[in-house]
């Protein structure tokens, strides 16, 4: 389907006062957005705006009841200064399992890739070039219906905004095993990229984070024993030269970085071993000393290195390099920066079409 996208543009860019350099995510944001609303059972109006409060009523469904999905994109720059796009038929699936999961209408695939293809035309100035940063993308969808009352909303609104980033680590991250609080049961909302599910994450990190840590490592509800996802990240252990990796179970969010990883990883050779992990097992194998490398993918934090795990009173400390996610990363961001070819076909070039 073609659509009509209408463009009301700023005079004047706010990136000249942008320093590239010193861009840590979501402090700054480019200059439009994206919006589509939903209203009589229709997604109607997409249009690009100049980015700017927007008029919500205090009723509004998301508001109280949470109706509330998004998605983590990147938008980077080729060495000509063509943008591109990481792979955005998969974030545009991955919103409507969301959607489908919280009663929210299902978005377009189609409008939700040509939205952010013209999105990041209009915002091309903002990609940083360098390599590991990026413009990020945030697509979201939220109940804007004004009603008190526990049901469905019937309208919506969709939206894109953009941050440009640097890498989210530059270091290796220690993570806590969580105990006491979980992030996803089965039969919840673990697999929605919910904004619910980060919510209920900010207490326990703050937990974790007085204790040291960067982010909490997620045990399952019922047993506390099996391996689900990190804060804000998919996690792969190397024992013995194999890659492991939780499968997903409904309660794991389906990382578009932890596919990419199976199969860029695959390729190269790899055995990728994907189902459920015990903590236990992770404690034998460093016992062992088999437990050869971690790191966790998610979009925001790319590739980052694990050095250490907080489990009850103990500590699973990592090899200092990380050769298996070394590689990933630069990889990923050689790719993603068209530096190496794109053999996996993931990224798609948007081209000048609003000439
Ligand atoms: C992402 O990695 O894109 C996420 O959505 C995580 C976010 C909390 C930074």
């Amino acid at each position: 389907m073609i659509y009509n996208i209408q463009h009301n543009l700023v005079n004047e860019s706010g990136v000249k006062d942008v320093d590239f350099n010193d861009i840590p995510l979501g402090r700054t944001f480019s200059d439009h957005m994206f919006i589509c609303d939903y209203e009589n059972g229709e997604w109607v109006n997409p249009r690009i705006v100049p980015l700017e409060l927007i008029p919500t009523h205090p009723a509004a469904m998301a508001l109280h009841y949470g109706q509330a999905i998004f998605e983590g994109m990147k938008a980077t720059m080729d060495d000509e200064g063509t943008p591109m796009l990481f792979r955005p038929d998969k974030n545009a699936e991955r919103l409507n399992v969301s959607a489908n999961r919280m009663g929210m209408p299902e978005f377009p695939e189609d409008l939700f890739t040509e939205a952010l293809k013209q999105f990041v035309l209009v915002e091309k100035d903002w990609i940083p070039p360098m390599e590991g940063s990026a413009l990020y993308l945030r697509p979201f969808m939220y109940a804007d219906e004004p009603f008190i009352g526990m049901r469905a909303a019937t309208s919506y609104r969709f939206m894109v905004i953009g941050s440009p980033a640097g890498p989210m680590f530059r270091r290796p991250i220690k993570l806590y095993a969580e105990t006491k609080y979980i992030r996803a049961a089965d039969g919840g909302t673990g697999e929605a990229k919910a904004a619910g599910n980060y919510a209920a994450a900010i207490r326990p990190t703050e937990i974790a984070k007085e204790k040291g840590f960067d982010q909490v490592l997620w045990l399952d509800a019922r047993d506390y024993k099996y391996i689900q996802e990190v804060g804000t990240m998919n996690i792969f252990f190397i024992i013995r030269g194999k890659v492991f990796t939780p499968s997903l179970d409904g309660s794991i969010l389906s990382g578009i970085t932890r596919m990419s990883v199976i199969e860029l990883l695959k390729h190269k050779g790899f055995e990728i071993v994907e189902r459920r992990i015990t903590i236990d097992e992770i404690i034998e194998a460093h016992k062992e000393g088999t437990l050869e490398e971690a790191f966790g993918t998610g979009t925001a934090v790319g590739v980052a290195l694990i050095e250490q795990i907080g489990y009850k009173n103990m500590i699973i400390d990592f090899p200092e390099s990380s050769p298996v996610g070394q590689m990933v990363l630069e990889e990923l961001d050689a790719i993603r920066s068209g530096r190496k070819k794109d053999i996996l076909n993931w990224m798609i070039k948007v081209e000048n079409e609003l000439a």
